[in-house]
């Protein structure tokens, strides 16, 4: 079992280049399968989430994998030998979903089981199965197998989210791109990654317009081409930096990102006494002073702050001057890695979903677990900031979201190693 030994109390510095962005990368990997042709992406991170997503498109019969050395990944989807999904490959990611609109999309009918993915608390996929259902999809589920055909293609539908739902939107515009007629989605997820998504499949041929609104609407069409695409950078991994930043105290310059979608998260950086300037694609940060405790923050859909950098950004709080407060209000059991910052001296309480951080002098390190990614990454970010070695297990969590984390973080003068 793979662990990470941090020596904390080193400064960081330099220049950190942003990964491709995990959470716009596997939906279009998913999307690949309607194009029925080549699709090279450029900008993949060599994440294990995307691993799993090549072995699925692999199984389906498409030919996947990195080109070379680099981030492009190429897929061809010109045969698809195989409708159905084992459960041991749907249970590696929650990602694994966006095979159902893909896949239902292109060939009319689908076997899956329910995606597996980080225990954030219930991750239900309601709202993916009836708004196919509402295109027209037959869905039957028994045991956990989700059974799913249509008579012939879908149709378009106007479809009323009753929550801005990331992956539905995704799943739903999947579907719709070759279905016959018009699906609006109200109340759309408006993340950067559904725009991303939305650009890769327009330049395949798709007509959709208003990703990144909360109205979509998508034209479906009856065939559509493979492209050569390059994926948004992660908004989610530079912050991580940044926050590891803030908790360790250096000067970074985050590059290859995209600041503009980061405003709420560098907002709050700006709060804690960070200075934050940024210019085209770059960030340049640095956390010389000590760092202040922060207004509320409410994790909420986009515009607001992501739940993805809420254990990160609290790590960073913990040796903050003052009292800090999140509310967590997307997923419910999204405050594991607090037991892991509690055993390097962080003083924290949780009740329900708000918790209550008393900024401490001082954290040391400890062993902890990594108990899924993010919470994982908030782990590192204190570990580095913590005096004495810490030891993070379980970091398979992490390596399914962050490429090379701790050669990243030792090019930027962290004592960080892989054992
Ligand atoms: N929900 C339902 N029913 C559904 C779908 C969602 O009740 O059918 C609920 C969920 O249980 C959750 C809330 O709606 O409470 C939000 O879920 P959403 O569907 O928006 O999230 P997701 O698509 O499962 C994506 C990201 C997550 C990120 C969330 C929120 C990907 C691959 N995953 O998940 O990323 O936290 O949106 O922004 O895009 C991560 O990267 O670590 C991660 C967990």
């Amino acid at each position: 079992m793979q662990k990470l030994i941090i020596n904390g109390g080193k400064r960081l510095g330099g220049e950190i280049a942003v990964q491709g962005s995990k959470n716009a990368t596997l939906p279009i990997m998913a999307a690949a399968v309607l194009c029925g042709g080549e699709t090279v992406l450029h900008n993949c991170p060599r994440i294990s989430d995307v691993y799993s997503a090549m072995k699925i498109l692999t199984y389906l019969g498409c030919k996947a994998g990195f080109d070379g050395s680099g981030n492009t990944v190429v897929i061809s989807s010109e045969t698809i030998s195989a409708n159905d999904i084992s459960d041991e490959l749907m249970r590696e990611m929650r990602s694994s979903i966006f095979f159902l609109g893909a896949l239902i999309g292109r060939t009319g009918r689908c076997r899956i089981t329910l995606p597996g993915g980080c225990d954030l608390g219930p991750r239900p996929i309601d709202m993916h199965l009836s708004a196919l259902r509402k295109m027209g999809a037959v869905i039957r589920e028994e045991y956990g197998v989700l059974d799913c055909f249509a008579d012939g293609r879908l149709h378009g539908a106007k479809i009323n989210l009753s929550f801005p739902s990331v992956g539905t939107t995704e799943n739903i515009m999947l579907a719709a791109v070759l279905a016959k007629g018009v699906t609006v989605i109200q109340n759309a997820a408006r993340e950067p990654e559904i725009s991303d998504l939305a650009d890769f499949l327009n330049k395949c041929g798709a007509d959709i317009h208003g990703a990144g609104s909360s109205r979509i609407t998508v034209n479906g069409t009856e065939k559509l081409h493979g492209c050569e695409y390059t994926v948004m950078p992660d908004r989610i991994a530079c912050a991580t930096y940044l926050a590891c930043t803030a908790a360790a105290g250096g000067e970074i310059i985050a590059s290859r990102c995209r600041p503009s979608d980061m405003e709420s998260i560098l907002g709050v950086f700006e709060q804690m006494g960070c200075i934050v300037h940024t210019h085209g694609e770059k960030i340049y940060f640095s956390a010389n002073s000590p760092l202040r405790a922060v207004d509320p923050i409410r994790t909420m859909v986009y515009p607001g702050f992501p739940t993805d950098a809420q254990a990160f950004v609290m790590a960073a709080l913990c040796k903050a001057k003052g009292t800090s407060v999140f509310v967590e209000n997307i997923f419910e059991n999204r405050y594991k890695h607090v037991d892991g910052l509690k055993r390097m001296s962080a003083d924290i309480l949780v009740e329900g979903k708000v918790a209550v951080i008393e900024g401490v002098p001082r954290l040391y390190g400890a062993k902890a677990a990594a108990p899924d990614l993010r919470g994982g990454a908030g782990l590192v970010a204190a570990a580095l900031s913590a005096e004495g070695t810490s030891e993070i297990s379980n970091i398979h969590y992490i390596d399914r979201g962050y490429e090379d984390i701790e050669k990243v973080l030792a090019s930027a003068g962290a004592d960080i190693k892989r054992e």
